[in-house]
């Protein structure tokens, strides 16, 4: 088991780079399985759920292999088809995406039920299914919890609309269609930066995708991609957790390689908090005496303030001068990252399910608490940066599902935080 210890109260100071974005790396290498040749990535994050991604793709019979530049070559020339069970599969959110490549690569999917983090709540894949469905593949679920899913007459290009805005189901439907004759439009697309990230690689490797970043997406399929050289964006959300932990914690930090554009409602929920933020072309300093005020937000798709970005901000809030309404239009039930700082002595309420109200003080104090998810993890460790006394957060193998070496970055800040493993 880890443990993150973090002796709170110490402003941070200095500049953090950022890595490769978790959530575009993902869907990416599964990316890879419609290519056949060697790509070459760069700004693959170092993290757990990566990791895990590697895995299944060496399971299906890719090469991997670091190289010296930074780059993750990742042969797929090799890769057969096979049933992906769910111990293979099901410790990743991501591995959903599975079921989207391997149909466009195989015209045919069995994959084991994916996992990953639970904000509380079911997330179902009704709106993946519906796209799969949709361009001709029958899907059924069997007692072991696979998912098998064929297009027996192989994939035709149709009109989807998604009822609810998914990020997971507009890639998901967009790599399968990548391998389906014809065209296929995403309607009701979901907008977040990565769509186009995967957009831009599944083109490099010779796709013909347009609109992606729009509500409305179009993809000309049944073109055989070749492998490509390709670089992940940075990660807006690893960025907005440093800005948010300076914020907080107090002191000055420089949070580089990353994409301001993608940054512009945490900086604007900072510039309302009172907190000092100036941008350059890829850089953002966040400067504070860890003294702001409350605000109120409300969690929706992009380009709305990201939900990803909600139990680290309800983290800050607790330190804030007065009140604040946080709001989860996403994922209505991602509050249980309140309890823990509520044992940290926040003074948390929920009002309705989707809504909470943080009554701001100045202090919080150490305690043990632990990280229920990945960002809820983050959260915790904002909270405790602040808190005075120390504070032991467990669970941090969620947080190393998607921040890279979190525990070194701050210390490199000034931090006191260790890192130990029992
Ligand atoms: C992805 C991200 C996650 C982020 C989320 C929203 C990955 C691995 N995870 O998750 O970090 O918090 O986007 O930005 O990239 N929904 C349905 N039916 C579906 C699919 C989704 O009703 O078939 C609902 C969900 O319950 C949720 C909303 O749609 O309320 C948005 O979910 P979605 O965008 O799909 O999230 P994920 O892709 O799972």
């Amino acid at each position: 088991m880890k443990k993150l210890t973090i002796r709170g109260g110490i402003p941070l100071y200095g500049d953090v780079y950022i890595g490769g974005m978790k959530n575009s790396a993902l869907p990416i290498l599964f990316a890879t399985i419609l290519t056949r040749g060697k790509n070459i990535l760069y700004q693959i994050p170092k993290v757990s759920d990566i990791d895990l991604s590697l895995e299944i793709l060496s399971f299906l019979g890719a090469v991997i292999e670091p190289l010296d530049d930074g780059g993750l070559l990742i042969d797929t020339s090799p890769i057969e088809f096979r049933d992906l069970p769910f111990e293979v599969s099901g410790k990743i959110r991501g591995s959903m995406y599975l079921i989207g490549a391997m149909l466009g690569r195989f015209g045919e999917a069995s994959v084991g039920m994916p996992g990953g983090c639970n904000f509380g709540g079911n997330r179902p894949i009704d709106l993946h299914i519906k796209g799969f469905e949709a361009l001709g593949a029958r899907v059924n679920f069997t007692e072991d919890s696979m998912l098998h899913t064929e297009a027996l007459d192989g994939l035709v290009g149709n009109s989807i609309y998604l009822d609810t805005t998914s990020v997971g189901a507009t890639i998901n439907i967009m790599l399968a269609a990548t391998g389906a004759m014809g065209t296929t439009v995403i309607e009701n697309a979901a907008r977040e930066p990565h769509i186009a990230d995967v957009a831009n690689f599944l083109n490099a490797a010779g796709a013909d995708i347009s609109g992606a970043g729009t509500t409305t997406v179009k993809i000309r399929g049944g073109r055989p991609l070749h492998a490509c050289r390709y670089t992940i964006l940075p990660d807006m959300i690893e960025a907005g957790t440093y800005m948010l932990a300076a914020a907080t914690a107090g002191g000055c930090v420089t949070v580089h390689n990353i994409i301001p554009k993608h940054m512009e409602t945490v900086t604007a929920k900072l510039l309302e908090t009172g907190v000092k933020v100036s941008v350059t072309d890829n850089s953002i300093t966040v400067e504070s005496d860890g003294r702001y005020r409350g605000t109120n937000f409300k969690a929706l798709p992009y380009p709305g303030f990201p939900t990803d970005m909600h139990p680290q901000f309800g983290a800050m809030m607790c330190y804030a001068e007065g009140i604040s309404t946080l709001v989860e239009g996403v994922f209505p039930k991602r509050f249980r990252y309140t309890d823990e700082l509520t044992k940290m002595g926040a003074d948390i309420h929920r009002t309705e399910e989707n809504t909470a109200l943080i009554y701001g003080t100045p202090r919080l104090r150490g305690a043990s608490v632990h990280a229920t998810d990945l960002r809820a993890g983050a959260a915790l460790v904002i909270a405790a940066l602040a808190a005075d006394g120390v504070t032991e957060i467990t669970g941090v193998e969620y947080i190393e599902r998607g921040y890279t070496d979190i525990a070194r970055h701050l210390r490199e800040l000034g931090a006191a935080i260790e890192l130990t493993e029992t």
